[in-house]
């Protein structure tokens, strides 16, 4: 067993902080309580790229408890909570993980999990499957989950390209991952750490939202909650009158760029946030992107145009540009809601991670029987993460009765 990680000695705080996560994901305890006797993943290698957060070393230690060894890189630079590095390295996984690791050195970890030989490999936002494909040649991998929309996006475009070596299962893909962790996991952590890092009221601003997929529904519905006037930029026509529909503005990027006081990307897309919407800006302007690459705000260009550079707060950076205007980038244009804040609260990682251990059994259970493509979450799974998150919260719903299910299958009314 081995690890490299910032500080062993932090893994009472650790183990704090899973003891929270755990009590407070009841759906993934029972799923990982329901298939511990069996121990289907005994003597399998795993190698999981994800963000190393309290609610991961839930799944995590549920990958053991099932039989598996793991060995767990971080799936973002600046994710890493430390404590709970050391804690599950206390714990006998492999972890590969610190905050601020540099892009090589993140690359590095990724490729110390991969040279474990899994038989198994979980993902999130797919830099290890993408490495794994480019750098590893020789491994023999039963499968890989997803667990996120950019990551699947990859997937699909290897697969299309008939490279993709192994079945995948796309996490991100089940009824109970996108309805609940893109869209109220997303919504309510992305504010989270706007608020962390800024302080500042959100009421009577005017939010702007780029993006109104699950996730960006999910921060438009929060910001309006907190007493926002949104104003929603897409490319799709569809989601653009859907957001019209739930009562937002909706207008160009370029037009909303002269009112907003506060804009979070969530598309997935590159260069969404670019110098010619940024001049046009108000003073004071708060930059953030809830998507999973730092690709969204074009950082680079910020970084080259301003006359001037500092950070004001903890992941809060002052950018003055020639015009005299200050905008302010939350965590370096990554991910606001990890890198500012602890990410999504346990009890929706619990639904995602639900899927994703459920997954992974899946996978191991029906080795050499699933094509090299990427796959759905199966249906059943879906329904059973759904059935025990309702019986853990004591909600009991109808059924069926004979004569509806028979009606519901006939063409007499
Ligand atoms: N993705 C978003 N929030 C997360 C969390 N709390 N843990 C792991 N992955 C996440």
């Amino acid at each position: 067993m081995q690890s490299r990680i910032a500080n062993p000695s932090l893994y009472p705080q650790g183990e704090k902080s899973y003891r929270w996560a755990y009590n407070n994901m009841p759906t993934l305890v029972r799923v990982i309580e329901k298939l511990s006797d069996k121990k289907p993943l005994k003597g399998k290698c795993i190698a999981a790229c994800l963000h190393v957060t309290k609610e991961t070393s839930v799944l995590i230690m549920g990958l053991k408890k099932l039989g598996s060894e793991v060995y767990l890189a971080a799936a973002n630079p600046l994710s890493t909570q430390d404590d709970i590095a050391a804690y599950l390295a206390s714990q006998g996984v492999n972890v590969f993980a610190w905050r601020g690791e540099s892009i090589n050195e993140y690359f590095d970890c990724i490729r110390t999990i991969l040279r474990a030989k899994p038989e198994v490999v979980m993902d999130d936002g797919s830099d290890a499957h993408v490495t794994l494909h480019e750098e590893f040649s020789n491994l023999n991998v039963i499968g890989g989950t997803e667990e996120t929309t950019t990551g699947v996006i990859r997937l699909k475009a290897l697969e299309k390209a008939q490279r993709l070596r192994y079945p995948v299962i796309a996490v991100n893909n089940a009824y109970t991952k996108f309805l609940f962790d893109n869209r109220y996991g997303t919504g309510q952590s992305t504010f989270d750490g706007i608020l962390r890092a800024t302080s500042l009221l959100i009421a009577g601003k005017k939010v702007v939202v780029c993006g109104y997929g699950w996730v960006g529904k999910g921060i438009a519905m929060r910001a309006r909650g907190l007493g926002a006037i949104v104003i929603v930029c897409e490319v799709d026509p569809l989601k653009a009158l859907e957001a019209r529909m739930d009562g937002f503005e909706v207008k160009p990027l370029m037009e909303a760029a002269e009112e907003g006081d506060i804009f979070i990307t969530a598309t997935g897309q590159t260069k969404v946030i670019r110098m010619e919407h940024i001049e046009r800006m108000k003073n004071g302007v708060i930059l953030a992107n809830a998507g999973h690459f730092d690709v969204e705000i074009d950082v680079a260009n910020l970084k080259k145009f301003a006359e001037n550079k500092g950070e004001v707060r903890k992941y809060v950076e002052e950018y003055v540009l020639k015009n005299g205007k200050r905008v302010y980038l939350i965590g370096q244009g990554r991910i606001a809601n990890l890198v500012a804040a602890e990410g999504h609260p346990p009890e929706v990682m619990s639904l995602s991670f639900s899927n994703q251990l459920m997954s992974v059994v899946y996978l191991v259970e029906n080795e050499g029987k699933l094509e090299n493509r990427v796959y759905n979450v199966p249906i059943d799974i879906d329904r059973e993460v759904a059935q025990i998150t309702l019986e853990a919260m004591g909600i009991n719903i109808d059924r069926l009765t004979e004569e509806q299910i028979e009606y519901a299958q006939s063409w007499v009314v």
